[in-house]
């Protein structure tokens, strides 16, 4: 895609289609452009409109919002939900006056160290208010810029969502920022709806390889992330004259095809098994092992047969675990084992 025919898409798009008349428009006043892009981070730009005009009445400017006492500010929030961005914001209002002389720093890299301000709005009051030429990623852009871009990375992870920041920042225009911002947050919020876009439309629709694909509902990509679960097994290390039972695990899952000791779900399993064995055994300490999606906490058992025990003993201890045979400890070292299980046979 190249870039340039991108943005200047969007510019000429919002200056034509978008929307020109709200409050918070056609003005460079960092106090108003924030005070909106914080009542907008959750709410709709029609519910917005109401809080928005008797805020800035009874806080006309920075200086009234740091004044007023916190209860005032709750109060004409309330309603709007998310009453930590309340709270935020009279923190930053009050931040703004005493480190700041009363004047909204003047770059998106300051503005983000203030209470509230995430990159994104950051770089929406600095877009709009100082021309800055910095990338906004809300909500409503990274589901245009996911779908033009055909970038389905999950934006669970990290390292995904600062590729998409890289992408966003790439694709900006040379000049007409403030259009250009306007226009992606204006097509995030019509055209490019999550549920029914309407790409016949869309002014970027040539370029837009999920339009091409006809799969825009695709994106973004971000699946839930996975809860971790736990799991948790006895397990029990057979020991005869130097030698130690193991068993092949299976092809698939954790630790497929490496050697390991056979499982249980419970010490009372365990013991249920080795009811009638001869010999002695040592509860050895437990450990967790972390997978990615799972905390496996192992309870070792080792259990020592007699050295005086028969081939005929032995087999039937072993019976159960058909899938294993006796290996010297050297040769156990030697095969492919669970590295918990290396760590516990060394120590
Ligand atoms: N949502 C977030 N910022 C906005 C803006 N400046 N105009 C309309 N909707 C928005
Ligand atoms: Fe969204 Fe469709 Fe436009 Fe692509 S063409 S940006 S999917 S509305």
């Amino acid at each position: 895609m190249t870039h340039e025919g991108f943005s200047a898409a969007v510019i000429d798009w919002q200056r034509s289609h978008g929307r020109h008349g709200l409050p918070w428009q056609h003005t460079r006043d960092p106090y108003r452009v924030w005070l909106s892009e914080i009542m907008l981070q959750q709410t709709q730009v029609s519910t917005v409109l109401g809080y928005y005009e008797r805020f800035l009445q009874r806080f006309p400017d920075v200086a009234a919002l740091a004044a007023a006492p916190i209860d005032d500010v709750l109060g004409l929030w309330s309603g709007l939900g998310y009453y930590s961005r309340a709270r935020n914001l009279h923190r930053c209002a009050q931040a703004v006056m005493t480190d700041h002389g009363g004047r909204f720093p003047g770059s998106s890299a300051q503005l983000q160290g203030l209470p509230g301000i995430g990159r994104s709005t950051a770089a929406a009051v600095a877009a709009f208010c100082f021309g800055e030429r910095v990338a906004i990623l809300d909500g409503n852009v990274k589901r245009v810029l996911t779908r033009v871009l055909g970038f389905d990375g999950d934006l669970a992870q990290a390292a995904n969502e600062r590729e998409l920041w890289t992408e966003a920042t790439r694709v900006l225009p040379d000049a007409g920022i403030e259009s250009y911002t306007q226009g992606l947050m204006d097509l995030g919020a019509t055209l490019c709806s999550a549920r029914s876009p309407q790409c016949l439309l869309c002014p970027v629709q040539a370029l837009c390889v999920a339009a091409r694909n006809g799969n825009p509902q695709a994106y973004p990509v971000k699946t839930r992330k996975l809860k971790r679960s736990t799991r948790e097994h006895a397990w029990l290390w057979l020991a005869w004259r130097d030698a130690i039972w193991l068993l092949k695990r299976p092809d698939s899952g954790v630790w497929a095809g490496l050697w390991s000791l056979p499982e249980f779900d419970s010490h009372e399993d365990l013991y249920h098994a080795a009811r009638a064995w001869p010999g002695h055994f040592e509860t050895l300490p437990s450990f967790t092992h972390t997978l990615t999606h799972l905390d496996w906490t192992l309870h070792p058992v080792r259990w020592t047969l007699p050295a005086a025990a028969d081939d005929a003993q032995a087999a039937a201890c072993t019976a159960p675990f058909s899938e294993g045979r006796w290996f010297s400890l050297d040769e156990a070292l030697a095969a492919g084992l669970p590295a918990p299980l290396r760590k516990l046979l060394l120590a």
